[in-house]
């Protein structure tokens, strides 16, 4: 994220001897992406983050797809799947491209490991639950309708504080960011954007744990999980500054848009990465045209598969979904509102929807793991059967 901040204590000048009480050196980190060019913090340690005990497999990542290859319109719902122990470890696969991968996990443990992500930046959406997520770069306190960006490599765990916890997790193998129309040439939000700065929280509370000891990290890489076992606390941070460390979103503040008439999805985008775009679907008044239909057109997809989230019950153009359903709408084929939505949505004058969106620009292979909850005959749906009905 282009904000730099800055915890703990740091020495005055990059690179330079900075000591502990002792006389011993910190050991100087830089964590980033894209090389040496791209955002990246300095991170000062206690002791060295290459010192190693051993590795062990853990496991590999069902990441299957559906073999059926006739494409549709797709349904399926997350509220039907059972909770799972970890938030890490035991993701649901969803639907996935070279681009992005969607899951879901419902998890009723802490996990006892710490994890890292090394193959790319994660987007988890908070759908139900609270807690804490803890970095070596301090703590960042979450809630329902929170999205977390985890940029890759950041080694962290949660804590939850409520459950049930239900976590939508978009993961990324390019760097997430705000999306550029929103930022002026020196990084910073304009005026515009639907939401500021201020909107984004970051981490606060830093705590250096001196402490040795067998510690595991459990590393995703390669569509793999590895269990790297170092011998200290990874949190032995005194201090750190730059422009890379976990971020937190609240959905609520995002500030919606409303036209005379009907605005499309690009009004509600709040991240990008390569080949895909998130929306965020939030309550709003409806377009204020006393002739405006609130409900979206039929469209049929210009080379984008859309996914839609859908985080309450209530969506304007759609019936059969459910709080937890995601909706596969891919290209080349036509989606719109259900029968007897169009006409029920005149005169109407506010919309409670929650949705998070997830428009791809290449094509999703649906999970083999997803199979077994979905709607087989979400396709069909739009079918009239008996003349308009709401
Ligand atoms: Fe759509």
């Amino acid at each position: 994220m282009p904000i730099y901040h800055s915890l703990g204590t740091t020495p005055r000048k990059r690179h330079v001897a900075f000591r502990q009480p002792s006389g011993r050196l910190y050991t100087e980190e830089l964590v980033g992406n894209m090389g040496f060019a791209g955002p990246a913090s300095l991170i000062y340690h206690v002791h060295q983050p290459t010192e190693v005990l051993r590795v062990e497999p853990v496991k590999a990542l069902a990441w299957a797809a559906d073999e059926e290859t006739s494409f549709r319109n797709r349904h399926f719902r997350t509220a039907r799947l059972s909770p799972t122990e970890s938030a890490t470890a035991d993701r649901i696969s969803l639907l996935f491209n070279k681009d992005v991968a969607l899951s879901f996990v419902q998890p009723i443990e802490d996990d006892e490991y710490f994890y890292r992500n090394a193959q790319g930046d994660e987007i988890v959406y908070v759908s139900d639950g609270a807690g804490v997520l803890e970095s070596p770069l301090g703590r960042l306190v979450f809630g329902r309708g929170d999205y977390l960006v985890v940029p890759r490599g950041i080694v962290h765990r949660c804590r939850f504080t409520e459950r049930p916890a239900r976590l939508l997790v978009i993961e990324s193998t390019s760097f997430v960011r705000t999306p550029r129309r929103y930022r002026n040439e020196f990084g910073q939000l304009t005026e515009n954007a639907p939401f500021s700065e201020r909107d984004i929280r970051r981490p606060a509370d830093l705590e250096t744990i001196d402490r040795k000891g067998e510690f595991p990290i459990v590393v995703k890489k390669d569509g793999r999980l590895t269990r790297v076992v170092v011998n200290h606390h990874p949190f032995d941070v005194v201090g750190w500054d730059g422009y890379y460390y976990p971020w937190a979103f609240n959905i609520n503040d995002f500030e919606p848009r409303v036209g005379r008439v009907h605005l499309p999805p690009p009004v509600h985008q709040t991240f990008e990465g390569d080949g895909f775009v998130v929306c965020s679907f939030c309550p709003r008044p409806y377009d204020f045209d006393p002739n405006a239909v609130p409900v979206p057109y039929v469209h049929e997809n210009v080379m984008s598969d859309e996914v839609l989230y859908y985080a309450t019950s209530e969506f304007m153009s759609r019936k059969g979904i459910e709080y937890g359903s995601v909706t596969l709408h891919p290209d080349g084929v036509a989606h719109g509102p259900h029968p007897g939505r169009t006409e029920a949505s005149l005169g109407a004058k506010e919309t409670n929807e929650l949705a998070v969106m997830l428009d791809t620009f290449r094509p999703l292979r649906v999970a083999k793991d997803a199979l077994a909850i979905e709607d087989p005959d979400y396709y069909r749906s739009w079918i009239e059967q008996d003349g308009p009905s709401s």
